[in-house]
């Protein structure tokens, strides 16, 4: 069995290296918009100074300060569903394309992901356009990208 620390050892190698290309191509400005109307109810983008950027500072999801290029279920404290845990143990990294399929069907996403077909991810069903999850990814990334 690998453990734990090699899969994230790999992620991160994953990350760093230059396969690993993030595309960025919607629109920060429209995501804003995104963001305030639909992700903020849940979510904060705190910046590693402690500074809210973005939101009110919800605590119901995850803090989703650099959550571009990032592995996922990976801020500490968090309490994630374990379908998440595994994704991210899987190897799951926050792309804009990854995002897309995430955000309309967490669930589904995460068991097609994981191949765990009784698990049940935290996050609701979102009903935003595919576009509009793009522009939210840029508006996210443009606080910061996880490197
Ligand atoms: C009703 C509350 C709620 C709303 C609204 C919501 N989320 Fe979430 N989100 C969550 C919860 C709870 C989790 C943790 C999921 C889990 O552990 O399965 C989560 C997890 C995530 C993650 C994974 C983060 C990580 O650290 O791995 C991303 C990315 C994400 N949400 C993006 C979004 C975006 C983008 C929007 C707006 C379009 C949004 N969410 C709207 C509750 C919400």
């Amino acid at each position: 069995m690998i453990s734990k620390f090699a899969i994230a050892a790999t992620a991160a190698a994953m990350i760093a290296g230059p396969a690993l290309a993030l595309d960025v191509t919607g629109d920060a400005a429209a995501g804003e918009k995104v963001f305030n109307k639909v992700c903020q109810t849940c979510h904060v983008v705190k910046n590693d100074a402690g500074e809210v950027v973005a939101g009110r500072n919800a605590k119901v999801g995850p803090n989703l300060f650099q959550m571009p290029g990032r592995h996922a279920a990976a801020i500490d404290g968090f309490r994630y569903s374990k379908l998440m845990k595994e994704a991210g143990e899987k190897g799951l990294v926050w792309t804009e394309e990854e995002l897309v399929k995430y955000v309309p069907n967490p669930t589904e996403f995460l068991r097609n992901y994981t191949e765990d077909p009784k698990g049940r991810g935290l996050m609701t069903n979102q009903r935003v356009k595919e576009q509009e999850i793009r522009d939210v990814f840029a508006y996210i990334a443009s606080f910061g990208i996880h490197e």
